[in-house]
């Protein structure tokens, strides 16, 4: 950038947060996070994206910069020029004393102020997106996305991108949101599982990440109405080749987290032992049938062949002290697509990985129905259209092979890993039931 005609290096603010920065005149892009005056003092605190920093205007020697100064509002965007200096009062420790100042963009009655209420604040999200909770958690996502995605490729796994308009439900009718496609019904997708069973025929190892849509009807603290969902497909897979993969995917990513994000989980302040011991695989396996009795044993009028809810789950990750696995679902609480045990056709061949602490279902997978003649049953049994899964039912028509996949919603993953109260803080502009946000 160009003060007075000098060109200057424009830093950002973690890079000067150290001794070896003091005595350096540096250049700072960034909004007013803070502001006061002092005597014939200001003290502004930048934040950019990476840290805030305290600069000081002193009037005596700048009072036009002090005049500037005393005029702005918070969120205001500035340049300083200054030099840096070694400050333990100040909030991180250093501070820049000022030589120049100059607004961007003036902002004057910033809409938030400190102390607003939910609603309040998820009207005003695009500015709210600017507070350090958010910002530290959004930096979580990121490596997020950016370890799944490393974990994948060093492992042979094939990216690939399915529709989001759909013709067919993967997760059954009641939380399908139906679009106007021309003159015909279309669907938004609850999930890709359906094509990438599609894509395993020729390329075997295959994963998307997309939204995906659900309607779902009730407003809790880990349902988001549109998700990002990471699935993965794999041709010759079991389900417990499936269980491994997505315990290497989730302590990789865990990992990466933990080395990446130590500022941020510190911000959030998150208890970390729990996500150390997460690092390590393999992880507990549970069936069903033990998860009945264990909730039994704490009191839960439960019976074989119920769901487990919000609760259920809760009170289940009291037992593990890291994510862990239930397997050998009865039939009628999963999906038609799934495997039924060749010894108990009640029971499909799914699991569920659920994160301790009381977050519950991270992942749903399954070994897949790989029969023509069984999968065509269990549509019928459903009730679908056989005609709507022709294309689905062709799959086991030509080459089929058993195989295994799972899906895992990135924002309840975050959610565990950011230890946040409600998941709509892993999600920049959440989608909840009723309502849009910005
Ligand atoms: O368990 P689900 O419904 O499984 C499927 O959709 C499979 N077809 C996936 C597959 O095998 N390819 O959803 C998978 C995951 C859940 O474990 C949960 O993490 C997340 O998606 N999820 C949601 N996340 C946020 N809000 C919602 N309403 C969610 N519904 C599911
Ligand atoms: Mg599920």
């Amino acid at each position: 950038m160009d003060f007075n005609g000098v060109r200057m290096a424009v830093y950002k603010v973690k890079d000067i947060l150290k001794d070896e920065a003091v005595g350096l005149e540096v250049t700072l892009r960034g909004w007013v996070y803070r502001h006061r005056i002092v005597g014939k003092k200001a003290f502004i605190v930048l934040r950019d994206s990476t840290n805030v920093v305290q600069c000081v205007i002193d009037g005596a020697f700048l009072p036009n910069a002090y005049s500037l100064a005393e005029k702005l509002g918070l969120e205001a965007s500035i340049e300083v020029r200054g030099r840096v200096k070694k400050e333990p009062r100040a909030p991180t420790g250093y501070e820049i004393e000022v030589v120049e100042l100059r607004i961007s963009g003036a902002s004057s009655d910033f809409p938030i102020k400190g102390g607003e209420g939910i609603d309040y604040l998820l009207d005003n999200r695009h500015l709210w997106l600017r507070s350090r909770h958010l910002t530290e958690v959004m930096k979580i996502k990121s490596t997020v996305l950016k370890a799944a995605r490393e974990w994948l490729t060093n492992n042979g796994w094939w990216e690939t991108t399915p529709p989001i308009l759909t013709a067919s439900a993967c997760e059954g009718g009641a939380t399908l949101f139906e679009v106007k496609y021309f003159d015909k019904k279309a669907y938004l997708s609850q999930s890709a599982q359906l094509y990438l069973e599609a894509l395993i025929y020729s390329l075997e190892k295959v994963w998307s990440l997309t939204p995906s849509f659900r309607a779902e009807l009730s407003r809790t603290r880990r349902h988001l109405t549109e998700y990002w969902h990471l699935e993965l497909e794999a041709a010759w897979y079991t389900m417990d080749d499936m269980m491994e993969v997505s315990e290497e995917l989730v302590s990789y990513i865990v990992k990466r987290v933990l080395e990446e994000n130590t500022d941020q989980l510190q911000l959030l302040r998150r208890d970390t032992g729990i996500l150390e011991n997460s690092t390590k695989t393999p992880y507990p396996r549970i069936r069903y049938d033990e998860a009945i009795e264990m909730l039994q044993r704490k009191g839960f009028q439960i019976k074989w062949g119920d769901d487990f809810g919000a609760d259920e789950e809760r009170v289940l990750t009291e037992y593990f002290d890291k994510p862990f696995f239930i397997t050998h679902f009865p039939k009628k609480v999963k999906s038609f697509y799934m495997k039924l045990d060749e010894e108990n056709p009640e029971i499909a061949l799914g699991f569920d990985l659920l994160a301790p602490e009381g977050y519950g279902e991270i992942i749903g997978g399954s070994q897949r129905e790989d029969d023509y003649q069984k999968l065509l049953n269990r549509i019928i049994e459903e009730g679908y259209s056989v005609n709507e899964y022709k294309w689905y039912l062709d799959l086991r028509k030509y080459g089929s092979v058993p195989h295994s996949g799972f899906g895992l919603g990135i924002e309840r993953l975050v959610m565990w890993i950011a230890g946040l109260e409600h998941i709509r803080d892993a999600i920049p502009f959440p989608r909840m039931l009723g309502r849009i946000y910005p």
